[in-house]
């Protein structure tokens, strides 16, 4: 994943169009094809990529934050000008600025509709079209509501640590937040350990939807006696068996 950071170095460039990535980004020079149609499709007509010094006479605030971002590092070469900074999700900005700026303003403001982000993180269209996902093609939610856009971290939590991997998520789903008498230690790993947020064709956004989603940490489960007849009649966490996944204040094997 690393040598995506320096998609702005020319040579690393090369390499990118070569090898490969994790993550299904940018993983082709027919990708690289791919995200500058994309690009073009849903840039404000008419207008011409200026460059961020321009946005900072006026954005300063986001022009700050925006220095140690994630998306800072990146650049698309398209026909005659570099696609990079803050017109590679707002669009060209020639427009905008030749208006003085204003809401709604020759400019594109992707947390009300997010073809943008989609025009290089395909697979995340692929992923929200998918039978269970966050509403976001519904427009119900953004892709900001869980990802800062500006900031050093466009992740919501930093790779380095663990420690606030779930508060995001409790923003919106208190019952999971506990507490629990007894905790159930796989939600240290994170939610997403078992679910895929951005959409999955299991319910519940599960990342499976059988057995295999808790024997990944619990294979030594089968070999209780009565476990291997009970797994036929249905997944771990089903019927009478471990219901309370998130956590319960009564029961210690979770069944309640
Ligand atoms: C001449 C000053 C000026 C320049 C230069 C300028 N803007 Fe703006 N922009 C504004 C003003 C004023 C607003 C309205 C702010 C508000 O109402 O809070 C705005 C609003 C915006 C918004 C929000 C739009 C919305 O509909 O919510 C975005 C995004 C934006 N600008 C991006 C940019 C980008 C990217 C550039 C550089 C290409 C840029 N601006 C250059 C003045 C400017
Ligand atoms: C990775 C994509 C991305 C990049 C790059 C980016 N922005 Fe944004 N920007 C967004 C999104 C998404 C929003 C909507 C945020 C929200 O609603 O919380 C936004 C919102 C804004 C707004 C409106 C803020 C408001 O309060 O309404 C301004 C102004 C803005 N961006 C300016 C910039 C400037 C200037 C740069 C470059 C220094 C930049 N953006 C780079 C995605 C981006
Ligand atoms: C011009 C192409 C482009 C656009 C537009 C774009 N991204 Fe990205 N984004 C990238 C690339 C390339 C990376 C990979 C950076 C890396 O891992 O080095 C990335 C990384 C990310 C990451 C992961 C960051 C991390 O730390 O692993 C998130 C989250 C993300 N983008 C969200 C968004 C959202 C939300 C939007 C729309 C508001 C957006 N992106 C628009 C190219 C883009
Ligand atoms: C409900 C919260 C949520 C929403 C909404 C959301 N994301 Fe994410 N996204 C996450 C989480 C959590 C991760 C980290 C996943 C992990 O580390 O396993 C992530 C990771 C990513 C990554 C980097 C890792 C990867 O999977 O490739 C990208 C790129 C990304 N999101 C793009 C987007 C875009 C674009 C949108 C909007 C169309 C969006 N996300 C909406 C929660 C969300
Ligand atoms: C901004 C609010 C918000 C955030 C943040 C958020 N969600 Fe959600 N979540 C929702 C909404 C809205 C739904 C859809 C509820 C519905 O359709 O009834 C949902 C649905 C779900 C569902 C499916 C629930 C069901 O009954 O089908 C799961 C699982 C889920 N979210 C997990 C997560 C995880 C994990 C995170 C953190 C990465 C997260 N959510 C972050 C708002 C949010
Ligand atoms: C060990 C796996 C696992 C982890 C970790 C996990 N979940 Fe779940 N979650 C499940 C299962 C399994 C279901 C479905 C239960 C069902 O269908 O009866 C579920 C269902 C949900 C639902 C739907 C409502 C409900 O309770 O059925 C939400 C919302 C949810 N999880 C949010 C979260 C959040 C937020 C986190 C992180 C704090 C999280 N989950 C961590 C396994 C997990
Ligand atoms: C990421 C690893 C991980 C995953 C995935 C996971 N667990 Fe756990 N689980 C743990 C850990 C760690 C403990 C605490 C140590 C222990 O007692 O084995 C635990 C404890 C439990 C317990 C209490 C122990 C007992 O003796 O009864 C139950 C029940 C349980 N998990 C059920 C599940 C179910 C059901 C799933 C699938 C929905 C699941 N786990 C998925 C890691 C995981």
């Amino acid at each position: 994943m690393r040598i995506q950071m320096n998609i702005k170095d020319p040579r690393k460039l090369f390499l990118l169009c070569l090898i490969p990535l994790a993550g299904g980004l940018l993983t082709s020079c027919r990708d690289m094809e791919t995200i500058r149609k994309a690009l073009e499709m849903h840039n404000i007509p008419g207008a011409t990529y200026v460059g961020s010094e321009t946005c900072a006479t006026c954005h300063d605030k986001e022009m700050k934050e925006f220095k140690l971002a994630t998306h800072e590092r990146i650049s698309i070469p398209m026909e005659g000008v570099k696609v990079e900074g803050c017109e590679m999700c707002h669009g060209a900005g020639s427009l905008h600025v030749e208006a003085g700026g204003g809401k709604g303003v020759k400019i594109v403001n992707p947390s009300k509709d997010p073809t943008m982000c989609y025009a290089c993180h395909m697979e995340k269209k692929a992923e929200f079209n998918l039978p269970h996902h966050h509403p976001v093609p519904e427009g119900h939610m953004s892709c900001t509501d869980c990802h800062n856009p500006h900031g050093p971290d466009a992740r919501p939590w930093t790779s380095t640590s663990l420690e606030d991997t779930n508060e995001l998520c409790f923003k919106c789903h208190k019952e999971q937040r506990g507490p629990f008498a007894i905790e159930h230690l796989a939600l240290r790993e994170g939610c997403t350990t078992c679910h895929k947020v951005h959409g999955s064709i299991n319910d519940k956004m599960l990342s499976q939807r059988d057995a295999s989603l808790c024997m990944r940490c619990h294979s030594d489960a089968a070999l209780i006696s009565d476990h291997a007849a009970r797994l036929r009649q249905g997944t771990c966490f089903s019927g009478e068996c471990h219901v309370a996944v998130h956590g319960s204040n009564y029961d210690k094997h979770l069944r309640y």
